[in-house]
């Protein structure tokens, strides 16, 4: 595998590289970006994977500086996988200056859900996405449904923009208790790890709920924030919403997602559920 930390460097490979997949990530990989990296070589002749801790979607008071950064090994098992290029380039390859032009999603897609409890997180998102699609100029892209808010504004940022990317989904990689995989996963305690498959449990028994019919998705809703609060957990929020779009449903609508965002001591899980 070749590492590049500069743009130049990256961009000198794109002749010959065929067909480009590109998997952004912000490191300290895990099964569910490996199994991205697998799954992106069925798309493509060449795979470049990027790990850049982006400032841009912290808000003052979240993770940024204690972000997990685990370079070495995250070379390690990118190589295993079979990745061609690593794009790991500094905060100031990325943003030589203050950042000036943003890429700003739809309000409606970026300011509920995630949006509404991390303002500004899904403009630094969208922001890096853009230039890391701009400099690494792939023909596919592919993002874990983990993050399902952030899969769909890309999407939509893609289609709106008209780049021409083909965006694929990978799906949810979880432990054999339910957990999903993520990153943010290391700072949960022994015993806060041993309480963390319950979230991915009360979406699964929300789920079940519509698959049986139960449309009262506001009381149902409540009734997994009851369950978490019980626990201990503080939710931001449990939401059944459209997955095309994660507008809120009618009683007649199909194809929903069940989304949750919740804390556990000092760590805030994502996970969703598509019924
Ligand atoms: O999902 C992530 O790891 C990040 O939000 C991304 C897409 C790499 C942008 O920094």
């Amino acid at each position: 595998m070749l590492i590049h930390d500069t743009i130049a460097s990256l961009r000198a490979v794109r002749s010959k590289a065929g067909r480009v997949a590109l998997i952004p990530t912000m490191g300290n990989l895990h099964d569910g970006h490996i199994a991205l990296m697998k799954q992106a070589r069925q798309h493509a002749d060449t795979v470049i994977a990027t790990i850049f801790v982006n400032r841009l979607q912290f808000r003052p008071g979240e993770d940024f500086e204690k972000y997990p950064r685990t370079f070495q090994a995250d070379c390690d098992r990118l190589t295993a996988a079979g990745v061609d290029h690593l794009f790991a380039p500094t905060e100031g390859e990325m943003y030589p200056q203050p950042q000036g032009y943003h890429v700003h999603p739809p309000a409606a897609q970026s300011d509920i859900l995630d949006g509404e409890f991390r303002p500004g997180h899904f403009v630094g998102v969208a922001t890096v996405v853009m230039k890391l699609f701009q400099i690494a100029q792939p023909d596919v892209a592919l993002f874990g449904k983990k993050d399902f808010q952030q899969l769909m504004i890309i999407r939509n940022m893609v289609n709106e923009l008209n780049l021409p990317i083909e965006i694929v989904a990978g799906e949810t990689i979880r432990a054999a208790d339910g957990l999903a995989l993520s990153s943010r996963n290391g700072y949960l305690t022994v015993g806060e790890r041993k309480e963390a498959p319950k979230l991915f449990e009360t979406l699964t028994k929300t789920a079940e709920k519509i698959h049986s019919g139960n449309r009262d998705f506001p009381q149902l809703e409540r009734d997994c924030i009851d369950f978490l609060q019980a626990r201990n957990w503080v939710p931001d929020y449990v939401a059944i919403r459209k997955k095309s779009d994660l507008q809120l449903p009618t009683a007649h609508d199909a194809g929903l997602v069940v989304l949750a965002a919740a804390r556990l001591g000092s760590t805030r899980l994502i996970d969703n559920l598509e019924v």
